[in-house]
């Protein structure tokens, strides 16, 4: 099972919240009740085009009116910002999957809290390039260490947080690093072997079969326009349908 819903099922991180502030976190899985906004994050091979998208939405959502906040992963604090540093430093080849793991998961803990909570407890839109479905896929599935195992150490780190919309565009790996090279020097993971991108291309594929209702694939070799117009007219269906 990849996704959660409800943090209550889980027990060693309801202890867990409740020895920090329980009401603050308790906030991050009752969506409905405590957290107004909306959360939208998209996801993609390296080079699929993903920033690109996210300035269009914003400029869009913004306007209309909304409030609106972007963000990245790894990233998007100070802290988690220097987290990303060490992460995807080309130097730091010795590092182990597992500290690579917790370190997103670092990054991702003090996102969450400092700046996502926050953002969508004041009613904002949260538009997050990448989440916790890119530590599934690059860490879990690509690196082997298993999508249970680092969906489970997730729900630690965003106490259950789960997007409201989350848009893959869909870009074969070769594709969309060829398209990175040509850009800037890669970085530690997109130095990667090319096995390891189809891994997380396929890691993409399924997760999206797992999850249809979240999950919206587009086919990222479409025109700028073309995938923006499918994000908007999705993003506003799911506006109305959660009245916001
Ligand atoms: P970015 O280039 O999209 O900003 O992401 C940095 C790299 O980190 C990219 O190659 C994808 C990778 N990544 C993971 O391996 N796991 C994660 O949880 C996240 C958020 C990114």
């Amino acid at each position: 099972m990849f996704g959660v819903s409800v943090i209550i099922d889980i027990k060693p991180i309801l202890l867990y919240t409740q020895s920090i502030n329980s009401a603050n976190w308790y906030a991050v899985s009752e969506r409905g009740e405590k957290m107004s906004g909306l959360f939208i994050t998209l996801e993609g091979t390296d080079g699929a085009g993903k920033t690109t998208q996210i300035k269009l939405l914003e400029k869009y959502l913004k306007n209309k009116g909304y409030e609106v906040i972007c963000t990245r992963e790894p990233g998007g604090t100070d802290i988690s910002e220097k987290i990303r540093k060490l992460i995807i430093d080309p130097e730091n080849i010795e590092m182990t999957p597992l500290t690579e793991a917790l370190l997103y998961c670092a990054a991702r803990a003090q996102l969450v809290k400092q700046l996502i909570i926050p953002a969508l407890k004041n009613g904002s839109i949260v538009i997050c390039d990448r989440f916790v479905d890119s530590s599934i896929v690059y860490q879990g599935i690509a690196r082997g260490m298993g999508a249970d195992m680092i969906a489970e150490l997730n729900k630690y780190a965003t106490g259950g947080l789960v997007p409201d919309i989350t848009f893959f565009l869909r870009l074969d790996s070769s594709a969309g690093i060829n398209r990175k090279k040509k850009q800037a020097k890669l970085d530690r993971i997109e130095q990667e072997k090319e096995s390891f991108h189809r891994r997380v291309f396929a890691g993409y594929i399924e997760l999206c079969k797992k999850e249809p209702e979240r999950i919206k694939a587009i086919d990222a070799s479409r025109s700028i326009d073309d995938i923006h117009n499918i994000i908007i007219s999705h993003t506003e269906e799911t506006i109305k349908k959660l009245s916001l």
